[in-house]
């Protein structure tokens, strides 16, 4: 319970936003007494106009940039638009000022802040991959050691074609407060691996080998009466599709109690059971009032914050969010995405993001591995991944996704579909579908390679020496 945060992330939006648009008033007030004498009448011309509210837009866009942690440049663009919006608003409402001033004023105001967004969303980027940095040096170093060690993990399900070896000699670490991705294609065996660590798994799974360590404890030793404590308090997952399986005759507070109960039992008392949920609430930007009504009372998005609240009703330290917003609008998406990363920063708490999405990932994440059928075949700091991927599929998947923030370049749709993991191909699973492939790769499975001990970046590709540079400087992570 301790680890509910006082302060609200929405509040600070709100602040971020009022700090800006006090700038913006503060050198408006101050220009406007240059370049406008009392009875209201400009004395300069449209140009000088233009240019003294460049200056208020700049510093508006800045302030609350920076305050509100903007991510992108580009969203200098949105700031430079509300900046021309309210411009024209205010100018047509005030009624004294000349169609041509108010455009001029609007034209100033919002170039001003498209500068402003971009310098605020520079430094925030560069601020942001500095920390990102600072955390990724004891990435590999073995004085910060991790909450969750991942190793050699293999698990494969019984079916009547045979075993699909969905999960095979998995490797991974996640630290405190780190949040780590997990990509690849449909069928590629993100959920599997995430089934695996709480060891949530269909009667024809089977473990082949490897182990989960959390805090030390092997996951996979321990007994099953432990395992059903631990699950939840310790690690609890945001499941694939959740959000659509509410139970439509409770309302949401009593599916969240009856987790809570399952975990606490009697130990708390029913208002501290709301007063919880009520936090919850808040945390994932839910109204506090909604907690008895229906799930078909919620909208997709409002679920799946209810999803995430529950999750976090037992106060674990690792999250597994799959696919948590698949469903949803983009909008929705990045609104959820944002608060999903509001709490952990404020909780400190790790969390393994699972998407098909790779620039969802990139948003999120600090660390990410990249699967195919099965394997995982390469891990490292987002930003480098991103920026300099070395196995063939990284570059390949790169390749064939759009780049919102870049340059336009041609798309190369990615060639052929991932193997069935009944009879996966020999050597790299890759080999059939890649253009690097010799024989060497038909033949022998390539091993997780230390290329970069400082990072912990590891590729699993005999060739990636030969994977051209860079494919997309512009990604940000
Ligand atoms: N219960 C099961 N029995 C048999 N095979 C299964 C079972 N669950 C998953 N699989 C198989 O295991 C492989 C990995 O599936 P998994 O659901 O982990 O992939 P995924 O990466 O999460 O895919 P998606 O992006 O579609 O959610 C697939 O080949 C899938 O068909
Ligand atoms: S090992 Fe060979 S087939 Fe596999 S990804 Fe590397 S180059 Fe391609
Ligand atoms: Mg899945």
């Amino acid at each position: 319970m301790s680890r509910i945060p006082e302060t609200r992330p929405r509040r600070l939006n709100l602040l971020a936003i009022t700090l800006g648009t006090a700038v913006i008033a503060l050198a408006n007030w101050w220009l406007g007494g240059w370049i406008t004498p009392a009875e209201g009448e400009y004395r300069a011309g449209y140009l000088v106009i233009l240019v003294a509210l460049l200056l208020p837009g700049f510093l508006g866009a800045v302030v609350s940039g920076l305050a509100a942690g903007h991510r992108r440049p580009t969203h200098g663009l949105m700031a430079a638009l509300g900046m021309f919006a309210a411009e024209v608003i205010w100018g047509a409402g005030g009624g004294n000022l000349a169609i041509g001033t108010v455009v001029v004023r609007a034209l100033g105001f919002s170039c001003g802040a498209a500068v402003g967004g971009y310098v605020a969303g520079r430094v925030g980027a560069h601020l942001r991959s500095a920390r990102s940095r600072a955390g990724d040096e004891t990435v590999g170093a073995s004085d910060r050691a991790p909450l969750l060690e991942v190793d050699d993990l293999s698990m494969h399900y019984r079916t009547t074609d045979g075993w699909v070896s969905a999960v095979d000699g998995v490797s991974f670490a996640l630290h405190k407060g780190e949040a780590l991705g997990l990509v690849g294609e449909s069928g590629c065996g993100k959920t599997s691996v995430a089934m695996s660590l709480l060891r949530l798994l269909p009667e024809n799974a089977e473990f082949r080998g490897g182990s989960v360590r959390l805090n030390g404890v092997d996951l996979l030793d321990v007994t099953e009466d432990e395992m059903r404590t631990r699950r939840w308090s310790d690690i609890a997952m945001v499941f694939q599709g959740a959000m659509n399986a509410w139970n439509p005759v409770y309302t949401v507070y009593e599916q969240i109690r009856e987790a809570m109960d399952t975990h606490f039992g009697s130990e708390l008392a029913e208002k501290q059971i709301r007063d919880r949920v009520g936090e919850l609430f808040d945390l994932v930007g839910l109204n506090r009032a909604m907690v008895d009504r229906y799930p078909h009372e919620f909208s997709g998005g409002m679920r799946q914050r209810a999803v995430i609240a529950m999750a976090l009703s037992c106060d674990p330290q690792v999250i597994i969010a799959d696919e948590p917003t698949t469903a949803l609008d983009v909008i929705v998406q990045d609104q959820i995405l944002q608060e999903l990363k509001q709490v952990q920063t404020a909780l400190g708490m790790s969390i393994i993001y699972i998407s098909h999405d790779i620039a969802v990932i990139a948003e999120v994440t600090e660390v990410m591995g990249v699967m195919y059928a099965g394997r995982l075949v390469e891990l490292g700091p987002t930003a480098d991944v991103f920026s300099r991927p070395r196995h063939p599929y990284t570059y390949l998947l790169l390749r064939s996704t759009p780049s919102v923030t870049g340059p336009r370049r041609v798309l190369a749709p990615l060639e052929g579909e991932p193997p069935n993991l009944v009879d996966p191909p020999t050597g790299c699973r890759f080999h059939p579908r890649c253009p690097y492939a010799t024989q060497r790769c038909r033949e022998e499975n390539p091993t997780m390679e230390l290329i970069d001990p400082q990072s912990g970046y590891s590729v699993a590709c005999w060739n990636w020496t030969s994977v051209p540079v860079p494919i997309r400087k512009d990604v940000e992570a």
